[in-house]
C-alpha cells in the first residue's frame, strides 16, 4: 500500500478491509469494525509501555466528582481534568514531566483509520488512554475542548465489549446504541464532530488479551 506518512508502511502486511468493516453511523462517523484486531499484541504493548511512564489515575471532575473512567495520555498534549476544569496540557500534572511520546504503531493505526473514514492527512497530537473496570461509565459528552473541530477523533477499542452510545450535536437526539468489541474503530468528524456520545457501564467479563478491563484510545488533533 502506498503510505501518506511513512508509519503506515507497518500496516502493508494487513489485508485490506472487506466492505462490511465499513458502517456509516452517521453523517461523517464511520465504524471500522475489527480494524485494530490484527495488530492488537503489538498495539497492547505500546500502550503498556505508555501506562508505565504516565500511570492511569482516576480524574477529579470540574464539578467535584471522581471519574469511574482511569485515564491517561501520550502524544504532545494530554487531557487532563481537575476541579480547575478540563484543558490539554504539554506535561502529566503528577509527574510534571512531558507526557510519553506517541507510540508509532498507535499513531499509523489512527492515521489509516482515519484515511479509510475519509479523513486524509490526519496528525493527532493527543491520545487519551481510558481504562474501563467492570462497572465504569462514561456520560454523554461532546469533545469540545480541541481547537480544531476540522480533524476527526478516531477511537480505538480494545478488551471487554462495551455500548457505546452515539447521538448527534442536539443533547435533545436520543443517541443510538453500537456494541464496541475488542478491535473496532470509531473515526467521527464533519457533521458529526460534536456528536454526543458516551460508555454504557461495563459488563463484567474476561477478556483473553485484555482480562477485565476495556481500554478505549482516543487521538485527537487539537491545535489549529
Ligand atoms: C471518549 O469519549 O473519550 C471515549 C469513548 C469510548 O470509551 O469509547
Ligand atoms: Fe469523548
Amino acid at each position: 500500500m502506498q503510505s501518506e506518512y511513512g508509519v503506515m508502511d507497518l500496516f502493508d502486511d494487513l489485508p485490506p478491509a472487506p466492505d462490511d468493516a465499513y458502517t456509516l453511523i452517521a453523517p461523517g462517523a464511520v465504524l471500522l469494525r475489527g480494524l485494530g484486531r490484527e495488530g492488537d499484541a503489538a498495539l497492547l504493548r505500546a500502550v503498556q509501555t505508555v501506562i508505565a511512564q504516565a500511570p492511569l489515575r482516576h480524574m477529579q471532575t470540574p464539578g467535584g466528582y471522581t471519574m469511574s473512567v482511569a485515564m491517561t495520555s501520550c502524544g504532545a498534549l494530554g487531557w487532563v481534568s481537575d476541579p480547575q476544569g478540563y484543558r490539554y496540557s504539554a506535561r502529566d500534572p503528577v509527574s510534571n514531566q512531558p507526557w510519553p511520546a506517541m507510540p508509532d504503531c498507535l499513531l499509523a493505526l489512527a492515521q489509516r483509520a482515519a484515511a479509510q473514514a475519509g479523513y486524509a492527512n490526519f496528525q493527532p497530537e493527543a491520545c487519551l488512554i481510558n481504562q474501563y473496570l467492570p462497572g465504569a461509565k462514561l456520560s454523554l459528552h461532546q469533545d469540545k475542548d480541541e481547537q480544531d473541530l476540522s480533524a476527526p477523533i478516531v477511537s480505538l477499542s480494545l478488551g471487554l465489549p462495551a455500548v457505546f452510545l452515539f447521538g448527534t450535536p442536539s443533547r435533545k437526539d436520543r443517541p443510538q446504541r453500537w456494541r464496541l468489541v475488542h478491535g473496532d474503530v470509531v473515526v467521527w468528524g464533519g457533521p458529526s464532530r460534536l456528536a454526543y456520545h458516551g460508555v454504557q457501564p461495563l459488563e463484567e467479563g474476561a477478556h483473553a488479551l485484555l482480562g477485565r478491563q476495556r481500554l478505549n484510545l482516543t487521538f485527537r488533533r487539537v491545535r489549529v
